[in-house]
């Protein structure tokens, strides 16, 4: 089932995920429910609290990578409960966007390779490095999981740059090829 993806402004994008626990009613509804979402989005990851759950989950599929690196083919996975235990090597820029800002892209600097642990949809734990474009997606959903979006990436100055734009995302006024939810304006009371 297609979920509707949060957009910038909502305050489940700013809070810290919390652990999954093995017997998660719904989880695995959840994930099937997010690569719906995501491949509906042409998007190559999302992570839970995107689709308005708290939980810490993330998904990626970055097969559309292929032709930038090969072993990205197939590369679909699903990272419950993660923490990237490792990051290394000169920061790179990457050219960034996310579902939950429509229209949006900003080169990020990251470092290139990670180690992360994980546990699978099958709750099987894993250790594993990735490098590169792998390493950058994983990166940029792992973020979300701590509540950190790709702008509080840039710098206060870029920051302003786009603000208006930002407001404009926030309030439902950027056009996605797919299903928003924007987040609830509050109402002044009157009398
Ligand atoms: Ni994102």
């Amino acid at each position: 089932m297609i979920l509707p993806i949060v957009a910038y402004g909502d305050p489940v994008l700013k809070k810290e995920a919390t652990p999954v626990e093995r017997d998660h009613p719904g989880l695995k509804e959840l994930i099937n429910n997010m690569f719906d979402t995501m491949y509906n989005a042409q998007g190559v990851g999302l992570a839970a609290p995107q689709v308005g759950s708290g939980l810490r989950v993330f998904i990626v599929d970055a097969s559309p990578f292929k032709q930038e690196d090969k072993r990205l083919e197939g590369f679909k996975k699903v990272f419950i409960n993660p923490v990237i235990v490792e990051e290394t090597g000169k920061e790179w820029l990457f050219n960034e966007g996310c579902l939950s800002f429509p229209k949006l892209r900003e080169d990020i600097w990251r470092k290139p390779s990670i180690k992360i642990k994980y546990y699978d949809e099958d709750f099987n734990l894993h250790e594993e490095k990735y490098d590169g474009i792998a390493a950058r997606i994983i990166q940029h959903e792992y973020d979300h999981i701590k509540g950190i979006v790709f702008i509080d990436h840039i710098t206060p100055f870029k920051r302003r740059i786009i603000k208006s734009k930002l407001n404009a995302i926030s309030k439902g006024l950027v056009n996605a090829d797919y299903k928003m939810k924007v987040p609830v304006k509050k109402q002044k009371t009157v009398g």
